[in-house]
């Protein structure tokens, strides 16, 4: 089953997502000029589903992109298409075709939507979450509205690309000596068995699972505080964690080659990624390991 042909809705059109082909005049090709949303499907169902189109439309109208409508069942439609039972959606909006011209004001366009979606043959970071990560710290080099899920990830990618070559799967970012977050993840540090994370700001994109989990672990009164973390707080800190759509929680073990707390996965890492997993559980009747 691995060579499955993906299947892709392209402005309303089931095609194969090969077969879908983009003006190069498209202001996303051109300019980054859209969004995006990446969803974890679990047994068919898409995991929080709601705080993903509602964060879609916080970006597209600070993007002063239209509201769509309909996304809900074009989601499910592809995933019908590409019979996923476990894997992942990815959907974008882009502004739409347009001779080049920086500003959009005044240009109504017509957006192009592309959703499609990928079959996991297996879990592709359970184990990473087994083990725990390794990940480096590097200067925030990005722009100033990175809580906008939008098209524009080359800092994101620079960093990533840098992590990967130093042999660890993420790169925990700092502006200004303050944590900001992971290049795909949000990030969670713990301190005296209360977890700390960035608070929400324009440096950070509002995770799902971020959210999702500072509500959850306030609901069972553990101490959680939103606030600035300085570097000198993650590199004294008992237990890091990312959080995110592909990685759920992950705890990171070891941080610029130094081991953090344990140099294993820690209780509280585990906690949260439990969490996490009974949410699934609940909202897409599926145990996950
Ligand atoms: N990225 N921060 C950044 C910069 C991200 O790109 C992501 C997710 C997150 C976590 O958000 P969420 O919990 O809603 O997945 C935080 C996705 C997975 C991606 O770009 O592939």
């Amino acid at each position: 089953m691995e060579n499955r042909k993906i299947i892709a809705m392209w402005n309303g059109h089931i095609m194969p997502l090969e077969q879908v082909s983009v003006s190069p005049l498209d202001r996303g090709y051109v300019f980054g000029d859209g969004v995006y949303e990446v969803l974890r499907i679990y047994n068919g169902c898409p995991f929080l589903l709601d705080a993903h189109m509602s964060r879609l439309e916080q970006s597209l109208e600070k993007m002063s992109l239209p509201p769509l409508s309909g996304l809900y069942a074009d989601i499910l439609s592809v995933i019908g298409h590409n019979e996923i039972e476990e894997g992942m959606v990815y959907l974008q909006v882009t502004r739409g075709t347009a001779p080049r011209v920086h500003s959009y004001s005044n240009l109504a366009l017509k957006p192009n939507v592309l959703i499609y979606g990928k079959h996991f043959p297996e879990h592709p970071s359970a184990q990473d979450a087994k083990s725990g990560i390794k990940a480096i710290s590097l200067p925030d080099l990005r722009w100033g509205r990175c809580d906008i899920k939008s098209l524009n990830l080359l800092g994101n990618c620079m960093a990533i690309t840098l992590a990967n070559e130093r042999g660890a799967l993420e790169a925990l970012q700092f502006r200004d000596g303050f944590l900001t977050e992971g290049t795909s993840s949000n990030v969670f540090v713990v301190k005296n068995e209360a977890f700390l994370t960035p608070p929400l700001s324009n440096h950070i994109l509002p995770g799902t699972r971020r959210n999702y989990l500072v509500e959850k672990l306030r609901l069972r009164n553990s101490m959680v505080r939103e606030a600035p973390i300085s570097q000198q707080d993650v590199n004294s800190a008992d237990e890091i964690f990312i959080t995110s759509s592909i990685r759920e929680a992950t705890a990171v073990i070891s941080l610029d080659a130094k081991q953090v707390g344990s140099g294993r996965v820690g209780p509280m890492a585990k906690l949260a990624r439990d969490l996490i997993m009974k949410g699934i559980e609940e909202q897409c009747g599926v145990l996950i390991g």
